[in-house]
């Protein structure tokens, strides 16, 4: 019983929950020192490549795109970048690929799943229909999240890959643009 309350407790300490606002082109620098301070493992589960040093201008630009090819949400705790999620439509532009990264120390704090919402809600309002996410198989964050998002969330294993499909189902409100 005690333990339970303890574990209610520590449970209830540890949930974060960040300012969310819409990236903007000049958010460059700033997205580039949060992907710096990435530990190799998460920088990799992201990429799916080993991405070592500052990321380049161009993949930068990809991961702040303008509406409507695609867009992207920053999270803050105490002012501090901790967390991307980017949308990005893909050949048919009713559906789009989502993707997220949060920092190493701030990650299972519910940060991850709240970029989730909203970079739905964001992708929604812009008109996709339906959701792409493109993860390793082991990706256990990704599979818990899609599992909580989209119970019926179709999964195509590719190799180490495995791509989910799902509609997309958010509240039709687009990101602020101020955290
Ligand atoms: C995937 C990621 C964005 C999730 O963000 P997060 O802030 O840690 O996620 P949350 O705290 O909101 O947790 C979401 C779910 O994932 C689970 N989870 C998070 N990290 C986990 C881990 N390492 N192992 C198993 N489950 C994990 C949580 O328990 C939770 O599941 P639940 O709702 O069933 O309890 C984050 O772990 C990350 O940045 N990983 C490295 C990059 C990456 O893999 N990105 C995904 C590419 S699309």
């Amino acid at each position: 019983m005690s333990n339970t309350v303890h574990g209610l407790r520590r449970r209830l300490a540890t949930v974060a929950e960040p300012r969310l606002r819409a990236a903007r082109p000049t958010d460059d620098e700033l997205l580039s020192a949060f992907l710096t301070r990435l530990s190799p493992a998460s920088a990799y589960s992201r990429f799916l490549t080993g991405v070592g040093g500052p990321p380049s201008a161009r993949l930068l630009a990809a991961l702040l795109p303008e509406r409507p090819r695609g867009g992207a949400v920053l999270g803050f705790l105490d002012g501090e970048l901790v967390g991307h999620a980017l949308w990005a439509r893909l050949r048919d532009p009713a559906v789009a690929e989502i993707a997220i990264v949060v920092a190493d120390v701030h990650q299972r704090r519910g940060v991850g799943t709240a970029l989730a919402r909203a970079v739905i809600d964001d992708l929604v309002a812009h008109g996709v229909e339906d959701i792409e996410v493109f993860s390793s198989t082991d990706n256990r964050a990704v599979a818990r999240m899609v599992a909580r998002a989209a119970p019926d969330a179709r999964r195509e294993l590719d190799g180490p890959t495995a791509t989910y499909t799902f509609a997309a189902l958010g509240r039709v409100e687009s990101v602020s643009r101020t955290a």
